[in-house]
């Protein structure tokens, strides 16, 4: 799907498909960028069919659902970006180290202070699936901190690539207030344009002195982290059978929406 145009509720997202912008910047089939966008094209596919996200993208977004998969967000960013605090001197990672640009911990605190008031942290815990997300982040960081750069790339490269389709279509299902409260995680204020600057990030990981077998491992810790992301979708989509809330559809009224299945 990922090289098609796709039908979302906020519009038709454009994708050219992961890795293939920018072809023309004669790289090279053994540059990083190109090896992890080949090598998690398939799992790429595989997360864009979840149903979670399917649900997400036509506008069927329960606001239950959408806080705990915010407050998913904000266990993962808190473990990544403390791990990449850590590590910003490393020469495997320093080259990626952008806090002011990409780091998602402080919005995500905010859209989880807009969600629950000024007590959220009181109010939110970190799920099974997140937590072996995070434990693996952890992990990494300490052990292995080459493999930070595939968690680092599957979710900023993935944040820059789909984030404002994905903020307008949650703004508009569940009549958030376009001023962006509770959306905060997908605006970066940091960055004006989203393409330049994912050109500058896989430029960044192509400087990255690697040999071939470290750059296959990048592609096994990307596909797992893929995996980690899809784990905690599905657990979503478990919690969200269980949750008796109206369906949001883009467009409905806030409350009273009852949904029925519009696939
Ligand atoms: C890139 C679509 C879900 C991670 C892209 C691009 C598109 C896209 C069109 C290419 C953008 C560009 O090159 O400018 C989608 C759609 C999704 C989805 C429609 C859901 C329906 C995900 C998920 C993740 C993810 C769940 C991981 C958690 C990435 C990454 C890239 C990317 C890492 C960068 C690929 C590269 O250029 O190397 N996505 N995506 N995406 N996406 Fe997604």
């Amino acid at each position: 799907m990922s090289a098609e145009k796709m039908e979302t509720a906020a519009g038709v997202y454009d994708g050219a498909g992961p890795a293939y912008e920018g072809k023309e910047d004669a790289l090279s089939p053994e540059d990083l960028s190109e090896v992890l966008a080949a090598g998690t094209k398939e799992v790429h596919e595989k997360a864009e069919n979840t149903q979670f996200v399917k649900d997400f993208l036509r506008g069927r977004i329960r606001k239950e659902l959408f806080k705990l998969g915010a407050v998913a967000l904000y266990y993962t960013y808190t473990a990544m970006e403390e791990e990449i605090e850590r590590n910003k001197d490393h020469p495997h990672f320093a080259p990626l180290y952008f806090p002011t640009e990409l780091h998602r911990h402080e919005a995500l605190a905010r859209d989880l202070e807009y969600f629950y008031g000024p007590d959220w942290q009181s109010q939110v815990s970190c799920s099974q699936a997140t937590q072996l997300y995070v434990d693996r982040i952890h992990q990494v960081g300490q052990e292995d901190p080459v493999l930070l750069v595939a968690h680092a790339y599957t979710r900023y490269m993935g944040d820059l690539s789909g984030g404002q389709v994905l903020r307008k279509v949650a703004q508009r299902a569940m009549k958030l207030p376009s001023t962006g409260e509770g959306l905060e995680f997908y605006q970066f204020d940091g960055i004006h344009s989203a393409k330049a600057f994912k050109q500058l990030y896989r430029s960044r990981m192509n400087e990255l002195v690697l040999d071939m077998e470290t750059k296959k491992r990048l592609v096994e810790e990307a596909v797992k982290a893929f995996q980690f992301n899809m784990e905690v979708f599905d657990e979503l989509e478990v919690i969200g059978q269980t949750i008796q809330e109206d369906v949001l559809d883009a467009g409905m009224p806030v409350h009273g929406a009852m949904g029925g299945d519009v696939s």
